[in-house]
């Protein structure tokens, strides 16, 4: 809390009140509007939260002016280059770097928990063969609140952390069990001797009857992206977490309505958007039409992977992913047309006054899909691969809720627009117009 506070005033009953400036370490303080109903009489209205801090949080930080992107205060261009996404996680799970022991115990916990329940791969089989992969995760974590019931009271600190070191091993587990379905393939078991993202490729592409090499340059890049995506503040999906939980929800619940808002093309459905986006432009020549279509407000189109919320600068992230793209694609013996498009989009776009005077750069999803294309991922599976990385987020959220003391339900309040009250018209006295 700050000593500076701010002064509101009704100016139709001349009554002021006095706004206290709650402050963090970075970037613009909040105004604590918690009792203005109670002595104005009114709510704060703030469709979509474009002013508005939900909670306070010492987890991640994001400066969308200058494009800085920070976990637990660690810019996100150091963590890619020198750090791995296992250590990342527990980065964001307990507030520092571990130690080369305690990352070495986390790693192996972690791998002790990636297997599921038997029973739970039955639920595969209950899914049709071409299901939409997130359809899948939604149902399938969600249900593992019915196997995990030894680790769902979320009052004990013990339980909670189990159950967010359940979430991070499993949902890969899952998340290839999505894609084997989708192919007609047996899952397969995870492999304990394997990377968090080497276990992952493993999943995804060996087959029982071959032997199945991870590409190092993969493992690398996969790594790099998850870290990434891992945690975003208090996006949709995160805030949809925070949510859920506030009620006492158990914890795999909670992920699963943060992967069901995740889905949505505005937020991690994006990447999947953008590559049916660059498939449909499908030739450069053809750019100036779509961007011709984004600019015009009668035409709902929107260049995909383009704005963001918070970011009015280069996301930090699209930044660090256009230059692995680069060398995967090499690595894979030359271009991608679709990167080469992207790219041109890219640059098109950046000097079109429409994108500028808006601050519309590529956000994460912008290259993402290119890299998973160039690693086998099928496009249906591109948001599932977000929701992999961003689990850990989720579920650090979610602990650093649950151990705030003054964690209260998240009620939001409304503006009615309806009818006044009026009285019931009986079906036979009822006109057209009633
Ligand atoms: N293409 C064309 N115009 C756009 C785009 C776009 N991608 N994004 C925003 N605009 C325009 C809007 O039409 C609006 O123009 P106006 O002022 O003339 O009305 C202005 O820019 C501001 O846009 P808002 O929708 O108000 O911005 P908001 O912060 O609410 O939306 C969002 C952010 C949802 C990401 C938006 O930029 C968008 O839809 N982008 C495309 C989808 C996408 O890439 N989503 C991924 C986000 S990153 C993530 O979740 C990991």
């Amino acid at each position: 809390m700050s000593d500076r506070t701010l002064k509101l005033t009704d100016q139709r009953s001349g009554k002021t009140i006095d706004l206290p400036l709650v402050k963090g370490t970075l970037g613009p303080p909040g105004i604590g509007v918690g009792h203005i109903y109670r002595e104005l009489g009114a709510f704060s209205y703030d469709p979509g939260f474009l002013s508005t801090a939900s909670c306070q949080s010492n987890i991640t930080y994001i400066d969308g002016e200058q494009g800085i992107l920070l976990y637990r205060g660690y810019p996100i261009e150091q963590l890619a280059a020198q750090s791995t996404f296992i250590e990342v996680a527990y980065l964001l799970l307990y507030g520092e770097l571990p130690t080369a022991a305690q990352l070495e115990d986390f790693r192996r916990l972690i791998l002790h928990h990636t297997m599921i329940n038997e029973t739970l791969k039955r639920f595969f089989t209950g899914f049709y063969h071409d299901a939409h992969p997130m359809a899948v995760m939604v149902g399938v974590v969600g249900s593992l609140s019915a196997f995990y019931h030894d680790s769902t009271d979320i009052a004990n600190p013990k339980h909670r952390e189990i159950s967010a070191h359940r979430l991070i091993a499993k949902v890969p587990t899952i998340a290839a069990g999505c894609y084997k379905l989708n192919m007609g393939e047996p899952m397969m078991y995870p492999q304990n001797h394997l990377s968090y993202c080497g276990n992952f490729l493993h999943m995804m592409f060996a087959v029982p009857c071959e032997d199945y090499e991870v590409d190092p340059l993969a493992e690398r890049a996969l790594d790099i992206l998850f870290m990434l995506h891992a945690d975003h503040e208090q996006n949709a999906s995160t805030a949809t977490v925070r949510q859920a939980g506030s009620s006492g929800a158990d914890p795999f619940a909670c992920i699963a309505a943060g992967i069901a808002s995740l889905w949505g093309p505005a937020h991690g459905g994006a990447n999947e958007a953008v590559l049916k986006m660059l498939e449909e432009i499908g030739d450069v020549r053809a750019i100036p039409r779509y961007i011709a279509r984004a600019k015009d407000r009668d035409d709902p189109y929107r260049l995909m992977g383009f704005g963001h919320r918070v970011y009015k600068n280069y996301d930090p992230r699209a930044r660090i992913i256009r230059s692995i793209c680069h060398e995967v694609l090499e690595s894979r013996g030359g271009s991608d047309p679709l990167f080469e498009l992207a790219l041109r989009l890219e640059e098109i776009a950046l000097n079109d006054e429409y994108f500028i005077e808006r601050k519309l750069y590529p956000n994460v999803d912008f290259y993402s899909g290119i890299i998973y294309r160039a690693l086998g991922v099928p496009v249906n599976m591109f948001t599932v691969m977000f929701a992999i990385a961003r689990t850990v987020g989720w579920v650090a959220h979610w602990l650093e809720m649950m151990a705030d003391p003054d964690q209260k339900i998240g009620r939001p309040r409304q503006i009615y627009t309806g009818p006044a009250q009026r009285d019931y018209v009986p079906l036979e006295k009822r006109t057209a117009s009633d």
